[in-house]
């Protein structure tokens, strides 16, 4: 899609009003200068979601979802970032400039595509009846449990036995083999012409969150042995199979309402459980889950429930494909089911009520995964504990929270009876920039949280001070550098205010986040602004904030500076351990001058 030029976003937003935009999708009741109500982006009880009229900003305090209007279409009606403008740009009245030559005709290309899915359906939809296998095929779903309803509603269909079926059906209705073959639904053959890459199959189309026909997945029916059970469609210009998961368009809803989701593999293992009432559910197809995938899945909740086979269950490999979930910082529950059976037999034999039952009764994937590991080794054997700590490490290493961390650490140490210390060594190896110290706070209840990002206390309020106030803008360039910001997000923030103010441009929360490429960034600036409710003198908070950010600085030198001199003693280096030290006391010197400067107002905040 074309560019849209910054002037025209900038338009657009001037002309919405977010307090409108989001209550014309969710009932909103005033609360001092602020807009509330109960998040749309999670389930909750009492409403901690709130839009600002004067940042043109909403923030959720409950899930940590925020943005500006665009940001909230994006999220509620799951629009990329121009999809958004252009929609908003509707309503204001404001032009939009057409797209790029090329990509309209790339757009009419892809409708193609999408089209020729949509046909194939229809016919393999037909076969059912039109077919003599295809009723077959029909009635084995019906035997296998399924109603017409479902078998309609996810378009299931047959393709039948000839080997130019379907190429001939779409040549009538004036679809070309070169398109099907774009689809995946034809092959070329070397020798000139075509064939269908489906024959004899019961076909489960692949849908998209737009219902749109993506590909197909085809599961053989009369005979066993005509290549593999399942034959999917290769990836195409618009299956991108990274990034589907199959069933999310018909159960996103009840995943966000529910606040989990339960990951299964198969095309059936979605269909029966849904069929049966339980909704929240996705199907990974057999592959383990990309990083797009549970990206895109933690828009609707950060809960995982992962079922296993029994015999995949058992398996460390299995076990390994679910780290990618704790990394993007899920909490992962694993359920395994009883030998035989796979979560659409399960279902149909005991029941929703007891599937559901297993699933409120999941491990965690740490106590899961060590209980496969005390059933594989000897925890009384000294190299065994070694083994079991080596596969428990990457595990614990990807966990975000640090509490969460410290609390599995401990856990470990009590099962092998062995030092806590030792495994932080250990793991101190493996993510080499992890600090060795534990947190001493894993004593009480460990509690998800449901983001890790941290930043300096004195950073975040003087970025969000000046946001909200273009004024001090100047102030502060005069002061600080972009060098001086440590953390990254914050020195970009710095660097869009600072460039806004040398073109005169005003800045607020709400534009801020249009100049911020990487959209998983959005939902801090809320955050910023928020903490603004405790400052009251905003003059002496921003003249502590930067002496406290010059402060600090100067104090990681120093430790930088200690470090290099124990280096320096190492190696008996006299002339460098002067050098060094001489530079120490100058830095000690220019630390105690500041000290004592920004008692009061930081320390309210
Ligand atoms: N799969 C695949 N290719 C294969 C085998 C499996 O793509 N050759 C994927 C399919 O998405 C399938 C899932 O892995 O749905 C699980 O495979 P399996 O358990 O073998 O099949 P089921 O879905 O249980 O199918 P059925 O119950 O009809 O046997
Ligand atoms: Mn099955």
């Amino acid at each position: 899609m074309a560019i849209i030029p910054d002037h025209i976003i900038d338009q657009v937003q001037e002309r919405v009003d977010i307090v409108e935009v989001v209550g014309s999708y969710i009932p909103l009741k005033k609360a001092g200068r602020n807009y509330r109500a109960p998040c749309p982006f999670h389930h909750e009880k009492t409403p901690s979601f709130m839009v600002s009229p004067d940042k043109q900003i909403f923030h959720c305090f409950g899930c940590g979802a925020g943005g500006n209007v665009f940001g909230f279409l994006m999220k509620y009606e799951r629009l990329e970032f121009p999809e958004a403008v252009r929609s908003l740009a509707q309503k204001a009245g404001v032009v939009v400039p057409s797209e790029r030559r090329e990509s309209a005709q790339e757009a009419s290309a892809t409708s193609l595509l999408y089209a020729a899915n949509e046909l194939a359906t229809d016919f393999f939809q037909r076969n059912f009846k039109e077919d003599k296998n295809g009723r077959q095929a029909y009635d084995y779903l019906i035997k296998r449990g399924l109603t017409q309803e479902m078998i309609s509603t996810f378009k299931l269909g047959f393709t039948s036995s000839g080997r130019e079926n379907l190429l001939s059906f779409a040549r009538q209705k004036g679809v070309s083999p070169e398109i099907l073959e774009k689809t995946g639904l034809a092959i070329a053959r070397q020798s000139g012409g075509y064939f269908d890459r489906f024959r004899n199959r019961i076909m489960f189309p692949i849908i998209d969150m737009k219902l749109r026909i993506l590909g197909f997945g085809g599961r053989v029916f009369l005979k066993e042995d005509e290549g593999p059970k399942y034959m999917n469609s290769p990836e195409t210009s618009i299956y991108n199979k990274r990034r589907h998961l199959y069933g999310l368009n018909f159960t996103w809803k009840h995943i966000r309402d529910e606040d989990q989701v339960i990951i299964v593999e198969g095309y059936l293992d979605l269909i029966i459980p849904l069929q049966y009432g339980v909704k929240n559910i996705v199907a990974s197809l057999g592959t383990s889950l990309t990083q797009e995938q549970i990206r895109f899945l933690r828009r609707y909740t950060k809960n995982a429930v992962v079922i296993f086979d029994p015999d995949k269950a058992g398996e460390l490999a299995t076990l390994r494909s679910l780290d990618l979930l704790l990394e993007e910082g899920l909490s992962v529950g694993v359920v395994r089911l009883p030998q035989g059976c796979d979560p659409d037999s399960f279902v149909k034999k005991y029941g929703p009520e007891e599937f559901k039952k297993r699933i409120s009764d999941a491990k965690n994937l740490f106590d899961y995964k060590m209980s496969v590991l005390l059933s594989k080794y000897d925890k009384t054997v000294l190299e065994d504990k070694a083994k079991i700590v080596e596969e428990m490490l990457p595990i614990i290493s990807k966990v975000p929270n640090a509490v969460l961390k410290a609390g599995y650490i401990k856990n470990l140490s009590d099962a092998l009876l062995i030092e806590e210390d030792a495994i932080w060594q250990e793991l101190k190896k493996i993510r080499p920039d992890y600090p060795t110290t534990r947190t001493k706070e894993n004593k009480g209840q460990i509690k998800v949280e449901t983001r890790s990002k941290k930043f300096r206390q004195s950073e975040k309020i003087l970025a969000g001070i000046l946001m909200d106030d273009n004024k001090c803008i100047k102030l502060v360039r005069e002061k600080l550098c972009l060098e001086e910001f440590q953390d990254p997000l914050i020195r970009k923030i710095m660097d869009i205010l600072f460039k806004c103010s040398d073109q005169s441009k005003k800045v607020t929360p709400g534009t801020l986040i249009n100049y911020l490429e990487d959209s998983e960034t959005h939902s801090f600036i809320p955050e910023f602004v928020d903490t603004l409710e405790a400052v009251i003198d905003r003059q002496k908070t921003l003249d502590d904030c930067i002496v406290r950010i010059k402060q600090d600085n100067l104090k990681e030198k120093l430790n930088r500076l200690q470090v290099e001199i124990a280096l320096a003693q190492n190696r008996d280096d006299e002339e460098r351990i002067n050098k060094l030290i001489a530079e120490c006391s100058g830095l000690v010197r220019s630390i105690k001058a500041y000290e004592g400067k920004t008692k009061e107002t930081l320390q309210k905040i």
